[in-house]
């Protein structure tokens, strides 16, 4: 296949920019790849909402910006967090003209929700299911858009540049050329070549390089590990963002969440005595950006030896609660707790990465033809800690900044390289996987590896231990992918196994405690402000 733009991801990033770029070209294909269902991603489960100044009278873009830097802990881009809060009413108010339907009071205004870091009321949603209800509206456009070709259960293994073409590339190269993607069809398990002028990665995260996550099964860094594959720049991997909430369900992945407006709404954190623990953390209790509410959580955890702490709503009003988290609601009597009669179960789990594909502040990577946006990149936005029901909104903004620059840039690219030139993939000398079992109890070693050493709480020797064991996890794995016929799980297994290892080498390059990266053995903030690129 050929085309001019190529979107690897059906979540919100991809969509935002594959609609915007579809109704900009009605004569041009625009090609989204998905590598399961295309309504199965990250965006489907968000929960609590996405933030955006909306009530002028009470709120400000000052307070929203002031709110993102200090949950970001000195690292944010203070431009580019200026320009995503600046730029986001008018991305949401777009959703809401495909369709998207966020509450409203009584009165017909937008009720407008809080969480933790946030000074003011201002996260729009659609009950506890604000993503369901974000990706139902952009999948009913691209459904009305006919010039979208959306393409489920292709994975796209990786990204195709000069390399494949057989010249060297290194870190050092700078024109770096992205010319499309081998990707497997799941169903015909053939490698088929895309060639795109200009390709976007919309992959979203990689909580399941962890064991306890509230990521679905598609969040395996994809996009993180094709591009630093391919010599591109990842950014700040060691900022794995720990939701201090998840439904604490021993053996069911991944977790269900407890949206952190549950807490917005008055829920309280107790421990195993019953005490309210977060005043002794953070004046500002249970509300307290993630990092912090997490981080107490482990502390009471370890000091009471217990596997969870709980969420006390059985003082909140009954009918509130059932209106607003209709779905937690159903979700906790399935397991046996009456909310309003009991205090939920609730541990942290992996729920977000802050780093990833370097972006600039139109989504360019550092490779050309190129963009990133979602979950997947790191634009500056979240800098050491993303504020809450940020990320809807920064995948949003730039999806429409992708798309503006690439307005400019289809123009200056003259032709593309023919489907023909680039070599096929090359399958000779593989067969069919012997046992299954080496990439299922590897990637279960991985994950163990990676929440015993590198969560919420790292040590020096911890990091060092974690570093050893993936090195073996990566020459065995490299071993077997030579030699077997690739498929999405061994993929995965390969990509996860790259981000984890990204992930460690970043908190061991960075010698400080700073927002999510916690370790012991530094605990000052160091007085240089740095990203950690690699
Ligand atoms: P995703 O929505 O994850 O989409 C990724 C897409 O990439 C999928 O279509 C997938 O199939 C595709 N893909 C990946 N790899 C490949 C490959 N190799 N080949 C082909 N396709 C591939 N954020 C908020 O702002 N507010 C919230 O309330 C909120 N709640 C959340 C609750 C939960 C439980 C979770 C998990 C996250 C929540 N977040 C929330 C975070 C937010 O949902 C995500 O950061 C955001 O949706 C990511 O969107 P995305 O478009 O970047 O990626
Ligand atoms: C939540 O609803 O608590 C998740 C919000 C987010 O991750 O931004």
């Amino acid at each position: 296949m050929q085309t001019d733009f190529l979107i690897i991801g059906s979540g919100i990033a991809g969509l935002t920019y594959a609609l915007k770029m579809a109704k900009h070209f009605p004569e041009k294909r625009v090609i989204v790849i998905t590598k399961t269902q295309a309504d199965e991603t990250n965006t489907k489960y968000a929960q609590g909402g996405i933030a955006g100044v909306w009530d002028e009278e009470k709120d400000s873009f000052e307070k929203h910006i002031e709110d993102t830097l200090i949950a970001g802990d000195g690292l944010c881009n203070e431009k580019i967090v200026e320009i995503v809060v600046k730029e986001g009413p008018e991305r949401i108010r777009e959703i809401i003209n495909y369709g998207a339907r966020f509450d409203k009071t009584d009165s017909g205004e937008y009720a407008l929700g809080k969480e933790g870091g946030h000074s003011e009321n201002r996260i729009l949603h659609h009950k506890d299911i604000t993503g369901q209800e974000m990706e139902r509206a952009l999948l009913e456009e691209v459904s009305q858009t006919n010039n979208i070709l959306l393409i489920n259960h292709c994975f796209v293994i990786d990204i195709i540049t000069q390399h494949h073409l057989g010249y060297l590339v290194t870190k050092s190269t700078n024109d770096i050329t992205c010319y499309g993607v081998y990707v497997l069809n799941v169903n015909s398990k053939q490698i088929e070549k895309i060639t795109a002028k200009i390709t976007l990665l919309a992959t979203g995260g990689n909580g399941q390089v962890y064991r306890t996550t509230t990521n679905p099964r598609i969040a395996t860094g994809d996009g993180v590990a094709m591009v630093y594959r391919a010599k591109g720049r990842i950014e700040n991997m060691e900022f794995i963002q720990f939701h201090p909430t998840a439904l604490y369900e021993p053996g069911v992945s991944p977790s269900f969440l407890i949206t952190e407006a549950v807490r917005g709404d008055g829920g309280i954190l107790r421990n195993k005595q019953g005490e309210a623990f977060m005043e002794k953390y953070d004046p500002r209790k249970d509300l307290a950006p993630r990092d912090i509410v997490a981080r107490a959580i482990d502390n009471e955890m370890k000091k009471n030896g217990t596997e969870h702490v709980y969420l006390d709503c059985t003082h909140m009003d009954k009918e509130k609660f059932v209106h607003h988290f209709p779905n937690i609601y159903e979700k906790c009597l399935q397991i046996g707790i009456d909310v309003a009669k009991q205090p939920i179960p609730v541990a942290p789990a992996a729920h977000y990465s802050c780093g990833g594909i370097k972006t600039d502040e139109m989504g360019r990577t550092s490779i050309k033809h190129l963009y990133a946006c979602g979950e997947c990149a790191s634009t500056g936005l979240h800098g050491a800690n993303r504020l809450a029901s940020n990320s809807l909104l920064e995948a949003m903004v730039f999806g429409e900044r992708a798309y503006l620059d690439s307005l400019d840039l289809i123009q200056e690219i003259n032709g593309t390289i023919r489907v023909e030139d680039i070599p096929d993939w090359k399958a000779k000398g593989t067969g069919e996987p012997k046992e299954m079992i080496l990439i299922t109890q590897t990637r279960k070693e991985l994950e163990q590896i990676m929440s015993d050493y590198v969560g919420i709480v790292r040590t020096d020797v911890r990091l060092t231990r974690a570093m050893r064991r993936l090195d073996l996890l990566y020459e065995e794995t490299e071993e077997l992918y030579r030699a077997t016929k690739v498929s999405p799980q061994l993929c995965e297994l390969r990509n996860l196994i790259t981000v984890g290892y990204l992930i460690v080498k970043g908190a061991q390059f960075r010698k400080e405690s700073r927002g999510l990266h916690y370790n012991t053995d530094h605990l000052e903030k160091s007085s240089l402000l740095q990203n950690i690129i690699l």
